[in-house]
């Protein structure tokens, strides 16, 4: 076989992605607030082993070697997150200068190294004094945001490239419907009330960016990071059909709907009935903000069909995998092309704007020599594999830009704790060491060549 070398567009941005919770640590130091995330993880039961965010990666302490490992593996961009209980310990209110110094520091600290600066402003960490407060099913959480939004605008705003302003909106509403992400409350009425703030807090946050701040307008760009997977319906029928409908138009349409086109997925509204969001006057336009980029996170391919006992959808979801592909350590399929056919669904409704996969990778079984190196040869193939088809997407004329990989080290993987192991750096717990695996040296070939082999 005649091997192929994919060339991407000059300017592809070439990232790796971590979140605030899930790498940082130091979760009551400097004045940082409690988050749900705290309060969650440390309520028994939570999470896999009873583990924690209480140290993760060390990050709050260890940002300056991390920096200086990203600017070793050549990354172009780093996606993080802001904890906003570091920033505004309740929320509201009084800022907590060390906690912003921390963002102003790793924010210069990526502009030494030449690294373009990723913020996200809400990566599910809500402030636990929020919650008190109602949390996202309650519509003042949009001003909440878009204040607390601001002052890292007015701070950041000046030397941060891209913003976003959600991270995986639909996993934070599922944090209410259900028991697996915090808040845990498993309330559905909860769990749509919150989808609508979410997309009002993006709206107000968006509009704030654009008034800009006493010094003018901001410099970077704003967008938001949905989590959009592919699905298909299980058979031919009608049912199978509208039952995939369904689940698209609330993992997706709900988010893509108001945010892209400034309406609800009709069909799903009806099928929700009084559980559906109180929609009130001037509520779509401010939802309907022009944003800069639209940030994809792909995971999955799911089939769906319908289900009598399915839920509130009705329907139930499997996973697809490629034959041969097998499944990640978490049990989840390895569908390429999957990747592909979302960008073909989704990039017309983003009318060409830039679109980034904010997130794509794989938790694997890792095992590491004496050394702590991992020759994670099924990462590289994943990776390669993913890129291959987001290049054809290019070649059909998705106006793709960039590629965050997921994550950038091992990491608290929210409720499966530390075990599921995503980086491209691996990190010894215990002694808090990081040593780049396999797939980091690859990935810094495929940044330098800004090209993929096939
Ligand atoms: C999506 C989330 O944004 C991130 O926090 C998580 O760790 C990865 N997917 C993997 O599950």
């Amino acid at each position: 076989m005649s091997m192929l070398t994919r060339i991407f567009p000059e300017g592809f941005l070439w990232g790796a992605a971590t979140s605030a919770y899930q790498i940082e640590g130091s979760w009551n130091e400097d004045g940082k607030g409690e988050s749900v995330w705290d309060r969650f993880a440390h309520t028994m039961g939570r999470v896999a082993r009873g583990e924690t965010g209480d140290v993760a990666c060390d990050h709050y302490h260890r940002m300056k070697g991390d920096v200086a490992l990203m600017k070793e593996l050549g990354l172009r961009a780093y996606r993080f997150s802001i904890s906003w209980s570091r920033v505004l310990p309740e929320g509201t209110g009084a800022v907590n200068e060390r906690g912003l110094d921390f963002y102003e520091r790793l924010v210069d600290a990526l502009g030494e190294a030449g690294i373009a600066a990723n913020a996200t402003l809400n990566h599910w960490d809500l402030p636990q004094a929020l919650e008190e407060r109602g949390g996202w099913p309650n519509r003042d959480c949009a001003r909440w945001f878009a204040d607390y939004s601001r002052v890292l605008f007015e701070r950041l705003g000046d030397r941060v490239a891209m913003w976003a302003t959600h991270n995986e909106p639909h996993v934070t509403a599922l944090g209410y419907g259900g028991a697996d992400f915090a808040p845990g409350r498993c309330d559905a009425a909860a769990e749509y009330r919150a989808i609508h703030s979410l997309n009002l807090g993006h709206g107000e946050a968006v509009h704030a960016f654009r008034a800009g701040g006493k010094r003018g307008p901001y410099a970077g760009k704003i967008g938001i990071v949905l989590d959009l997977h592919h699905y298909v319906p299980a058979g031919e029928g009608e049912q199978d059909r509208l039952a995939c409908e369904r689940a698209v138009d609330r993992a997706q349409g709900v988010f893509l709907g108001p945010i892209l086109q400034g309406r609800y997925p009709e069909r799903l509204m009806e099928w929700l009935g009084p559980l559906a969001p109180e929609i009130r006057a001037g509520d779509l336009e401010l939802c309907f903000q022009p944003i800069d980029f639209l940030g994809m996170n792909h995971y999955f391919t799911f089939k769906i069909a319908y289900a009598h006992r399915g839920g509130l959808l009705r329907h139930s979801a499997t996973q697809v995998s490629e034959p041969g592909l097998g499944e990640t350590a978490l049990g989840w399929g390895v569908n390429p092309i999957g990747i592909r056919a979302v960008l073909e669904r989704v990039g017309p409704m983003a009318r060409g704007m830039p679109i980034y996969i904010s997130e794509n990778g794989t938790a694997m079984r890792d095992e590491s020599d004496a050394s702590g190196y991992v020759e994670d040869r099924g990462r590289v193939n994943f990776i390669r594999r993913m890129l291959i088809e987001l290049h054809k997407a290019i070649e059909s004329g998705i106006n793709l830009r960039g590629y965050f990989y997921w994550s950038l080290m091992d990491n608290f993987e929210w409720a499966s704790g530390y075990e599921p192991r995503f980086g491209l750096v691996r990190v010894d717990f215990p002694t808090q060491r990081r040593t780049p695996k396999l797939s980091a040296r690859w990935y810094s070939g495929v940044i330098e060549h800004n090209a993929v082999e096939e």
